[in-house]
């Protein structure tokens, strides 16, 4: 079985949590898109790992871990999260961890630029700063590094200084040394190298023997380049289509795409939030939730779950089921709303338009007050969190296979056992 694992809303919905969940019976995880933008977190044998570049599935040791072709890679914090995971006694070692020679670097100028672009815009896309645009930039340019010319034998001083010059043409003041590039490269193969690998066959191998892999997606369909609030998004395809592309896996074998959505909505960074709770609603959600950025450690704006936005990702990412998070969260309001349709031009519509700033929401309210932590069973859960969760498949058309009633993933609810 081969089983991906995408975002649904803006990120954070519990994508990392599920991602190890699911590694359980696999044989492989490969992360397939983004880089250290994300912060995927896991709660597992009474210990909390973040992680931004390994896949979740790195804490256990009998799981291949591959880092696929669509990541962006920025050494130096792929260094250090192997080291911090090592301290927390996890075994990382050249036959669990692998990293295609295709995914390509992050650069400290590309870093450098990020800040840049970001300063000089008017309308601030509030990134991470960690160089994600500017590195998938280079890498549609077809000037970049990828982590292959590390290990290539002809580490490539040329290279590296055409790809120096040309961000130095956009730097006005500061300039990047090609010397001190060079010796970071030589670094960086040093700690990396042994990792550095094609990983096809490690896939096209699972797959022969029927083994299961997952593909752990990073971000969501709304930060998504094609398909998000464009220009509120990150760069890449982090859709079901893209991920399973950035893992190097074609869409006919994938078994299970499987949606993550928190029961209510978060976003950090700016752009559209038509159920944004600007007021002491979103903040109770904040606390409840505990909803500060794990990679930048930013408040997360909050509100409530818009499903107009899970319905249409259900069509392009063609999802097979759903993972609903946070329910223990979000059952601790006395009220709660469902985003069904949004007010546009006079009508009411069921898809996210272009300009979804102008759109208002309509609100189905549902009773909440439940206390859902301790419940393992479906059909133990109280009606109220029931009718929510049925709501959701009812309107989405898609069944919801987990439920998250904590942080833990031993609070995972299976619906249907
Ligand atoms: P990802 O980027 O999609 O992997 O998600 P993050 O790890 O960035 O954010 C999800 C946050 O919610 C993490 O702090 C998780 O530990 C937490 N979390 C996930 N599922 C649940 C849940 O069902 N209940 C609670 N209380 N916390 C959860
Ligand atoms: P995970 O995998 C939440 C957001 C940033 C910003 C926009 C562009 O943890 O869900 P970028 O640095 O990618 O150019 O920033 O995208 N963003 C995320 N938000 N979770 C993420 O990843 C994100 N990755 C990028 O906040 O709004
Ligand atoms: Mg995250």
């Amino acid at each position: 079985m081969i089983k991906e694992i995408v975002g649904i809303q803006w990120g954070d919905e519990g994508k990392g949590r599920a991602s190890h969940y699911e590694s359980k019976t696999a044989s492989v995880v490969v992360r397939a898109t983004g880089g250290n933008n994300a912060g995927h977190t896991v709660v597992a044998n009474g210990k909390k790992y973040a992680m931004h570049l390994l896949p979740s599935a790195i804490i256990r040791d009998e799981v291949k871990s591959v880092i696929g072709p669509g990541v962006v890679i920025d050494p130096d914090v792929l260094i250090s999260e192997i080291k911090t995971m090592q301290e927390a006694g996890i075994k990382i070692n050249p036959q669990k961890l692998f990293i295609s020679g295709k995914a390509h670097i992050i650069m400290p100028h590309h870093k450098r630029l990020d800040a840049l672009y970001e300063e000089m815009k008017s309308s601030k896309i509030g990134t991470t700063g960690r160089g994600i645009g500017p590195c998938y930039a280079e890498k549609c340019d077809r000037t970049n590094l990828r982590m292959y010319d590390l290990i290539s034998g002809n580490l490539t001083a040329q290279k590296i200084k055409e790809s120096i010059k040309k961000a130095n043409m956009l730097l006005e003041n500061e300039q990047f040394d090609e010397n001190e590039i060079y010796n970071l490269c030589m670094k960086w193969k040093e700690e990396l190298g042994k990792y550095i690998c094609d990983i096809q066959p490690i896939l096209m191998e699972a797959h022969r023997n029927g083994k299961n892999i997952v593909i752990e997606g990073a971000q969501a369909l709304y930060l998504d380049i094609d398909h998000g609030d464009y220009p509120f998004v990150t760069s890449s395809n982090p859709n079901a289509s893209g991920t399973a592309s950035g893992a190097g896996i074609g869409p006919t074998l994938i078994d299970e795409v499987i949606g993550i959505i928190k029961a209510y909505c978060s976003r950090v960074g700016e752009g559209p939030f038509p159920t944004e709770q600007n007021n002491e609603v979103g903040d109770e959600i904040r606390e409840l939730g505990h909803e500060y950025g794990t990679t930048t450690g930013r408040p997360r704006r909050c509100g409530w779950l818009d499903l107009v936005m899970v319905k249409e990702a259900a069509f392009v990412n063609g999802l097979t089921s759903l993972c609903v998070n946070h329910m223990d969260t979000i059952g601790k309001l006395k009220e709660i709303k469902v985003c069904t349709a949004y007010k546009y031009n006079g009508q009411e519509i069921d898809y996210v338009p272009m300009n979804r700033e102008e759109c208002e929401p309509v609100y189905k309210t549902f009773e909440g007050g439940w206390d859902v932590t301790n419940i393992k069973k479906y059909n133990d859960l109280p009606t109220a969190a029931k009718k929510y969760i049925e709501f959701i498949e009812d309107y989405t058309g898609v069944k919801v296979k987990y439920i998250g009633v904590g942080a833990d993933e031993e609070r995972t609810i299976i619906k249907g056992e």
